[in-house]
C-alpha cells in the first residue's frame, strides 16, 4: 500500500472522511499523539487498526468525538461525574470509562462491556470528526510496542506502506497519551496518568481517584488488567532504558562510574554539559509540561543514534511528571535504580 502524507487542510481533511467512511485508516493528529483513526462503528475499518498496528486484539481502543451530541454513540450511560469532568476537561487530554453503547464496534471495546472517550482538542481531529459524522477509534500511531508519535514524521517511520494516509498537523502539544478515568467502579479509578493531572482530577470530583496499582507496578502474574494496555511492555526504544533515581550529583557519579560502549544519557536540558557521555535530553528539571512534550522523540532520538543502553534521570512522580514517569518507566520495563 501506498502511504500519503499530507497537511491536515481542508481538502485532506475531506480525503480522510471519506477513507474513513470507507471502512479504512488514517491518521491523524491530536493535542497528546498522533492517533491511527477508524470508524469506531465498523468492526472491519477497527480491525485494520490493529492488523497495521501489530496490536494485541484484547487490548481496547478510545472512541474520540467532536461534540456532546455523539456520546451516545459510545456509551449508553453517562453518570454526573462525567458529565462534570467533560464539562471541566474537554475538548482536552482526558479519557473516561464508560458502560459501553450497543452500536459501537465490538472490535472497539476487544470484549468489554465498558468503552473509553474523549473529545480531543485539535481542530485536525474535530474536523475529521465533524466531516465523517461518526467518533473514530484510535490508538496512538505507532507499531505496538514503540514509543508514540507525536509528529507526522514519526508516524511515517512506522507506517509507511500500511496505511493509506497520514494528516500532517506538525507536533503535538502535550506529547504524552491523554489521561485515563474509570467511572464504571464504586470508585473513580485512574489508570493512566496524563497532563490532566490526578490533582486537577479530585479537584472537579470532589474526591481522589484510586491510583489503579498499573501505574507504578507490572502486573503480578494472573493479576487481570483494569486498563488492559498497560499489561504490555510499552513505550520502549530499541535501546534499553534504565531509571537513575536521585540528585543530579548522584546521577552523574553513576554515570561516570558506569561507562561502557553505546552508552548515552537519557537527562534534563542544560544536563547535558557536565556528563561525560553522549546526551540526549528531554526538557528542563523544573518542567514535567516540556519533559512530556519532549519525551517520545527523545526516545527515538536514542534510537537514530544507535544507542544501546541509555541511563535516564529520573522525573519526579506528581502532577503532570508521573505521567512521564509512568511511561519511563515502561520503557524501562520497571529497571530503576535508586542512587543517593
Ligand atoms: O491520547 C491518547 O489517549 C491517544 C490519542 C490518539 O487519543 N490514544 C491512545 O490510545 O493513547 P492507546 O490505545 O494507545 O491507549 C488506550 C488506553 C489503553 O491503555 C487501553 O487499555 C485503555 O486505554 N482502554 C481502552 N478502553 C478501555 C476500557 N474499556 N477499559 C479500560 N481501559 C481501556
Ligand atoms: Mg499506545
Amino acid at each position: 500500500m501506498h502511504t500519503i502524507l499530507r497537511q491536515a487542510d481542508t481538502e485532506a481533511i475531506r480525503q480522510a472522511a471519506r477513507l474513513l467512511l470507507a471502512d479504512e485508516t488514517v491518521a491523524v493528529p491530536t493535542e497528546t499523539v498522533y492517533g491511527l483513526a477508524a470508524n469506531a462503528l465498523s468492526d472491519v475499518a477497527v480491525r485494520k487498526i490493529f492488523e497495521a498496528k501489530g496490536r494485541p486484539q484484547d487490548n481496547p481502543l478510545i472512541s474520540h468525538i467532536a461534540s456532546m451530541e455523539m456520546l451516545p454513540m459510545v456509551v449508553r450511560s453517562v453518570s454526573e461525574c462525567a458529565y462534570r469532568l467533560a464539562e471541566a476537561f474537554w475538548p482536552g487530554p482526558l479519557t473516561i470509562i464508560l458502560p459501553r453503547a450497543r452500536g459501537l464496534a465490538d472490535a472497539v471495546c476487544a470484549g468489554l462491556d465498558t468503552a473509553a472517550v474523549r473529545m480531543p482538542a485539535h481542530p485536525a481531529a474535530r474536523a475529521l470528526i465533524e466531516a465523517s459524522g461518526v467518533p473514530f477509534a484510535a490508538p496512538s500511531a505507532n507499531l505496538s510496542g514503540s514509543p508514540s508519535p507525536t509528529t507526522a514524521e514519526d508516524v511515517l517511520a512506522d507506517m509507511d506502506g500500511r496505511i493509506p494516509l497520514i494528516l500532517d498537523g506538525g507536533p503535538c502539544d502535550v506529547g504524552v497519551e491523554s489521561t485515563v478515568i474509570s467511572l464504571v467502579g464504586a470508585e473513580p479509578v485512574l489508570l493512566r496518568p496524563g497532563r490532566i493531572t490526578a490533582g486537577q482530577l479530585q479537584q472537579v470530583l470532589g474526591r481522589p481517584a484510586v491510583l489503579s496499582n498499573a501505574v507504578l507496578h507490572p502486573l503480578e502474574q494472573g493479576e487481570a488488567a483494569a486498563s488492559p494496555g498497560m499489561k504490555y511492555k510499552h513505550y520502549a526504544p530499541k535501546a534499553e532504558i534504565m531509571l537513575i533515581k536521585g540528585s543530579l550529583d548522584a546521577y552523574k557519579t553513576y554515570v561516570e562510574t558506569h561507562l561502557e560502549e553505546g552508552v548515552y544519557a537519557l537527562c534534563f536540558t542544560g544536563e547535558e554539559q557536565t556528563l561525560p557521555c553522549p546526551c540526549v535530553t528531554y526538557g528542563r528539571a523544573d518542567s514535567p509540561e516540556e519533559q512530556a512534550h519532549e519525551l517520545f522523540s527523545a526516545l527515538r532520538m536514542l534510537d537514530a543514534h544507535g544507542a544501546r543502553l541509555a541511563y535516564a534521570h529520573c522525573p519526579a512522580q506528581q502532577g503532570v511528571a508521573l505521567a512521564v514517569y509512568n511511561r519511563l518507566l515502561r520503557a524501562a520495563a520497571f529497571h530503576v535504580v535508586e542512587v543517593s
